[in-house]
């Protein structure tokens, strides 16, 4: 039986993330400006936990200064808005990136909106979404951007093609569906209520998953020779009671299908850091009127 390619997100995050360090040693060096990345965290939900940390450390490898903000469960909304006023002010803070998702008590869009756009590393204040979807130059949100570089490094020109991309979410659905569009592929976004879903699905040349659901999508709704995209991350508990990762696609039954596919962890998980990394230093890059070549022309 055939097996798909593995698409390694580790190897290719790791070539980015080399590239990124050595072009934040030169600007440190000739232009005197050292990136600076602040992580807000509001509460202490383990999974966030272990975000934020790999975030700080990956930042503070690339030669950036982590800021690192954590807060109680019970902090204010008001106390937080007071907090991003301040980063937004701060010179030495290029990126400001405040972990998702946030206790009820606080209005996640009002928190995001009040981040300065260009700060706004994540991508998710509407100036950043209205950029993306008119086609101009913003801050692009990672998970999708470094989704884009993997399939870009996979099958060259995009045009063309087919996409479908399941779930429709702000983080990744949503952008994700524009950057496709960028590409000249033919997008369909399926969700819940799609009706047939398989169909959709074996349709497609490109498949992202991104519903946040183990294994939902199954290898026999994978077009032979599509490249599967699994943005997933879903932690599960075994029949012995161990737990591990698994993503949204049904790994084993796809992997005889696809022409390339991503394992989940290793796949999109480590470009979502990767290119967060790239953002703060397109957002230093832009505040200080330097210039960065682009290391990819399509972000
Ligand atoms: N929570 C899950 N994914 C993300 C992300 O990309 N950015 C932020 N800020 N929070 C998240």
């Amino acid at each position: 039986m055939t097996q798909a390619k593995l698409i390694d997100g580790n190897a290719f995050s790791a070539t980015l993330r080399d590239q990124i360090a050595a072009r934040v040693h030169e600007i440190r060096e000739v232009n005197r400006v050292v990136p600076g990345l602040a992580v807000v965290l509001v509460g202490e939900d383990p999974a966030s936990q272990v975000y934020v940390r790999n975030k700080n450390k990956r930042a503070t490898e690339c030669g950036m200064t982590s800021f690192e903000h954590v807060l109680p469960i019970d902090t204010t909304e008001k106390h937080l808005l007071n907090l991003i006023e301040g980063l937004n002010d701060d010179p030495a803070v290029h990126g400001i990136l405040v972990q998702l998702p946030l206790p009820r008590h606080i209005d996640a869009q009002k928190v995001i909106e009040a981040i300065r756009p260009d700060k706004d590393v994540d991508g998710f204040h509407p100036w950043n979404v209205g950029k993306l979807a008119a086609g101009g130059i913003g801050l692009i949100p990672c998970t999708p951007l470094g989704s884009l570089m993997l399939l870009r490094d996979q099958l060259g020109s995009l045009s063309g093609m087919k996409a479908v991309v399941v779930g429709r979410s702000n983080i990744v659905g949503k952008p994700m569906a524009h950057l496709l569009i960028r590409e000249n592929c033919t997008v369909t976004v399926a969700h819940s209520q799609t009706r047939d879903l398989p169909g959709e699905v074996r349709g497609a040349d490109i498949v992202i998953a991104a519903v946040g659901k183990p294994g939902m999508i199954r290898g026999d709704w994978i077009k032979p020779g599509a490249a599967v995209i699994d943005v997933g991350i879903n932690r599960v508990t075994l029949p012995d009671g161990k737990s591990r990762l698994v993503g949204d696609v049904a790994f084993d039954e796809a992997v005889a299908v696809a022409g390339a596919i991503t394992p989940v962890p290793g796949g999109v998980g480590p470009m979502t850091i990767a290119c967060l990394l790239r953002n703060t230093l397109t957002a230093a890059a832009r505040l200080h009127c330097l210039d960065i070549p682009e290391a990819h022309p399509w972000a």
